[in-house]
């Protein structure tokens, strides 16, 4: 069976390289030439771990090349998985004029039965969508399947997500379709569910949804905490030790980033209200979300008062660590407004500097730092927007002699309250004292 993988951005790259891991031969196609140019030669065009090493191994091993030639692809494959993007629009629907128009292509080169794999995140129903621009466009009468695989991979453990899932979600309508994938993925076959087509898509954006309603929930509550002696740390522990609600996505911090959340709740929201249903309540996830960052910019005013000519070390610029991705960053509208306000900003990220110059050029109020400690020098406070382990390992008695003035305000708790002050700093996190 040859898979065509269409669309090799961060889902559909880590798909490639990890379908090829399960032992099939794959082809990677993308409408941007340099990333299937780098890919070819080893290179991966995102950092994640572990990505470049499995890339390597398959491409040596001859069962991944990575094409220009999306027709060729197309009609060279029995199974075609799409993950292009689907992006926000204004009103908070995705945007599926990439799907369609793949859709259009895999239709115009129809030679044989293909079984059409959304993997990218869509609105449930889009599979009649697919279907029915496939049967308008098909120039020859050969059957096809289109089916939903819903991707769960967290950026940053991407690829251990997939060798590693928790379940592997199969909406499809036909004993082929669920045949196919159900050999695709045999390796787990203890972990699959076997679905009808929009219920596996609707379990992708209400699992994204749920997630994140999680985080506002625990960020709520960390207001709540800085109001009263309670610590939200050893709230979220007490909470999560009720097997019922788990450990897992209670951390308070500057709120969700990246390329799905914001965008899934929005765009569930507005898949309600197409559909005539209230979910007002994923509403106030995003508007607590976006409430975060403007406590913390609350939290740095509060500690410098004026913020104009202050030099400011922001560390961390990345979504989340281990990621070079900036999609919907807290950091970005943090350093927006701090921009606003007249600061100094020196920026600092192991990986995603060079995505963040992209969204903020360099200038005479904003330097890209290459470490941590020259990002503190002579800056009046230091900022943490991502949790990354290099921060966490700081030598905290260097970075407070390098300091105009010793404040640190950590958007992710990343430092124990006692010991940071012990050492001499002035120090505000979330959600305890
Ligand atoms: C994925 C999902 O596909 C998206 O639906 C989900 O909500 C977020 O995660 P992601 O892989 O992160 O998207 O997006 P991106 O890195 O932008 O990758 C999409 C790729 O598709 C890009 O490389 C883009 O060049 C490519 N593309 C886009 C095509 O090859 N053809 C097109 O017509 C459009
Ligand atoms: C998410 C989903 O987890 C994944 O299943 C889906 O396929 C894509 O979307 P991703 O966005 O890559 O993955 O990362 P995730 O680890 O979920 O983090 C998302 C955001 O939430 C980050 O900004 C992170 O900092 C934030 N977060 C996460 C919190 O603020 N608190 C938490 O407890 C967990």
């Amino acid at each position: 069976m040859k898979i065509g993988i269409i669309g090799t951005g961060y889902v559909g790259m880590v798909t490639a390289v990890g379908l090829a891991e399960l032992g099939h031969n794959i082809t990677g196609t993308d409408i941007a030439l340099e990333k299937i140019d780098k890919a070819n030669q080893g290179i991966a065009h995102i950092y994640e771990p572990g990505l470049e090493e499995l890339l390597k191994k398959h491409l040596k091993a001859g069962n991944l090349t990575f094409s220009h030639d999306l027709d060729g692809t197309i009609s060279s494959s029995d199974v075609l998985f799409v993950s292009v993007n689907t992006p926000q629009q204004e009103d908070g629907s995705a945007d599926m004029s990439f799907v369609e128009s793949v859709s259009r292509r895999i239709a115009e080169n129809l030679n044989g039965y293909k079984l059409i794999v959304e993997k990218s995140t869509v609105p449930v129903k889009t599979s009649s969508w697919i279907k029915r621009i496939v049967c308008l466009y098909k120039k020859q009468d050969y059957d096809f399947d289109v089916a939903s695989n819903p991707e769960f991979l967290r950026e940053g453990s991407a690829v251990k997500d997939f060798l590693e899932p928790d379940r592997i979600i199969i909406g499809a309508e036909t004993d082929k379709a669920r045949d196919i994938l159900t050999k695709i993925y045999k390796k787990f076959q203890d972990r699959i569910l076997i679905t009808n087509i929009d219920t596996a898509e609707l379990i992708k954006h209400a699992s994204n949804s749920f997630l994140a309603m999680k985080i506002s929930y625990i960020n709520l509550i960390s207001d709540l905490c800085e109001k009263t002696d309670a610590n939200v740390e050893l709230v979220a522990e007490g909470m999560g030790l009720d097997s019922r609600i788990g450990k897992q996505f209670l951390k308070a911090g500057v709120g969700y980033g990246g390329s799905c959340f914001p965008k899934d709740v929005r765009a569930l929201v507005k898949i309600g209200e197409d559909l005539g249903v209230d979910l007002n309540m994923l509403k106030e996830v995003d508007k607590v979300n976006t409430a975060r960052v403007e406590r913390f910019v609350e939290k740095i005013k509060k500690a410098l008062w004026i913020l104009k000519d202050k030099q400011i070390a922001v560390l961390g610029l990345a979504f989340k660590p281990e990621t070079d991705d900036i999609r919907n960053a807290p950091s970005i509208r943090v350093i927006q407004a701090l921009q606003s306000e007249g600061a100094l900003l020196r920026l600092y990220d192991p990986k995603a500097a060079e995505n963040m110059k992209e969204e903020v050029p360099e200038s005479a109020k904003v330097v890209y730092s290459d470490s941590p400690y020259e990002a503190v020098k002579e800056a009046n406070a230091a900022l943490l927007i991502t949790e990354w382990d290099e921060f966490r390992c700081l030598d905290l008695k260097k970075v407070k002699e390098l300091m105009a003035n010793p404040i640190i305000i950590d958007g992710r708790n990343i430092f124990e309250p006692e010991k940071v002050r012990e050492l001499g700093f002035e120090y505000y996190s979330v959600g305890r004292e």
